[in-house]
């Protein structure tokens, strides 16, 4: 039996759809633990391109059960579309299970992203506008509606109408918005909970019975450690916890069956959204990453900021979330460059700072150190075995994983399935 919990090492998009979907194959079940649709997984299997927002990317591996947990907040018509966009390309559903704790996106959520994000003008945290934090904040004050709610129309009733009251004042008064009407709303989700009622099984007991069972568990994490609400760049974060202590509470399993926790990192490091970024590249060579790694947003389409390794990130991406091994992703995209730089610190005010650094005050002055290290420039999309890349690309994947002091486990080299390096088997 192993349970294996796959998170993000940086600022979310690291490949977390990818390494789980690889990881996928040696597992029972994958399950989503956090987050929302402002995810966006890719997974190439086949040469075909799947972007998945709230299903877990286990799902093309149609004998493995896929959950969705307590932890996520979940967008009805979103998952309805999602679940229609894989039946149409020969995908079954029919594995997948929502818990009936997890809390629902309501219309007014994504309503509120947007005016708070307008209000807050220059200070915009830059959100995917999918209602995430605002669906989190009312779980949080306790006057949201849960999908066991959404499925039983009396309890739909009764709890909208307490939301609708409070949320119709903040859209009428604080923003001149228009109120939601609860006619409209009630019946637009109740047949929403209709057609996920089938999907409603409790996910905690689903995990634990395959834990006792000796089954194989993956579950991915959404986003990445310098979101995640406490641990990242606040309040340039999003509300939910992407860390991998998060799987135990966003999936109603004890922390004691946790076996392995993988940290996915990209080859270099890129920021979607507002706030500091200490090794952004603005240049031409933040550019070729841009366009070579084609970062541009899976959710929003939003290009991707572009920067150099930031071993600081690293280690305490390491800390936060009990990093066992490392997956890094993109290595390719390196290729062709004829010196790589890697952030081995930072300086601040004329002191080394190793440890990444609390407040965004703090954080905004700190300049890069770095260490630079030659590149490589054949083609390694092909290669399948570490000791056949290039000197210079295992020196290069050596030292990050030195510098952040966690063994390396795989390593991409495209965004195939077959194009991963195994350096240690996980299941
Ligand atoms: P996630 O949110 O962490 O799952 O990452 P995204 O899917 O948002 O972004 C990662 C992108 O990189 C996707 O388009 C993947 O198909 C792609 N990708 C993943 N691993 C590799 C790799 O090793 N090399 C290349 N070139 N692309 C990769
Ligand atoms: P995956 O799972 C990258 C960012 C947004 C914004 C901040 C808050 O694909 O790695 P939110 O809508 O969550 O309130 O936005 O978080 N963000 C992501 N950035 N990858 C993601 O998910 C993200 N999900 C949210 O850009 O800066
Ligand atoms: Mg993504």
């Amino acid at each position: 039996m192993s349970t294996v919990v796959v998170i993000g090492a940086q600022w979310g998009d690291e490949g977390k759809g990818k390494v789980t979907d690889f990881l996928a194959r040696g597992a029972d079940i994958v399950v989503r633990y956090q987050g929302g649709n402002n995810a966006g997984h890719t997974v190439v299997a086949d040469g075909q391109e799947y972007k998945l927002h709230l299903i877990p990317s286990g799902i093309l591996h149609p004998e493995k059960l896929c959950l969705i947990g307590n932890g996520v907040v979940l967008d009805p018509e979103v998952f309805i579309g999602e679940v229609e966009g894989l039946s149409a390309r020969g995908i079954s559903t029919s594995n997948l299970k929502i818990s009936p704790r997890a809390h629902v996106i309501m219309p007014y959520h994504l309503r509120i992203d947007a005016c708070d994000e307008e209000r807050r003008g220059a200070n915009r945290i830059g959100t995917t506008g999918r209602g995430i934090g605002p669906a989190y904040a009312d779980k949080a004050a306790r006057a949201g509606i849960r999908v066991a709610d959404l499925i039983d129309p009396e309890s739909l009733a009764e709890r909208l109408k307490i939301a609708l009251e409070e949320k119709n004042a903040i859209l009428t008064k604080l923003y001149g918005s228009q109120a939601f009407d609860f006619e409209a709303v009630y019946g637009t989700y109740k047949k929403y909970g209709e057609r996920l009622a089938p999907f409603v099984s409790d996910v905690s007991i689903l995990i634990n019975e395959a834990i006792r069972e000796g089954k194989n568990i993956l579950f991915e994490g959404a986003q990445g450690t310098l979101l995640d609400i406490d641990h990242g760049t606040y309040p340039y974060v999003t509300s939910s916890h992407p860390v991998a202590g998060a799987a135990c509470l966003g999936s109603g399993v004890g922390p004691t069956k946790i076996d392995k926790v993988i940290g996915v990192a990209k080859a270099y490091i890129t920021r979607v959204g507002e706030g500091p970024f200490p090794t952004e590249l603005k240049d031409e060579t933040g550019e070729r990453l841009r366009r070579r790694g084609h970062e541009f947003g899976t959710t929003t389409g939003r290009p991707r900021r572009c920067g150099w390794f930031d071993a600081v990130i690293a280690r305490y991406a390491a800390r936060i979330n009990g990093l066992d091994y490392l997956a890094v992703t993109k290595l390719d995209v390196l290729t062709g460059l004829d010196r790589i730089k890697i952030c081995t610190a930072y300086s601040y005010g004329g002191e080394t700072v190793e440890e990444f650094p609390a407040t965004l005050k703090v954080l905004s002055r700190c300049r890069p150190v770095y260490e630079e290290v030659p590149g490589w420039t054949e083609d390694i999309s092909t290669v399948r075995k570490i000791e056949d890349l290039p000197v210079n690309a295992q020196n290069y994947l050596r030292r990050i994983s030195q510098l952040s002091g966690v063994p390396l486990a795989l390593a991409g080299v495209g965004p195939g399935r077959d194009q991963t390096l195994v350096i240690k088997e996980l299941y």
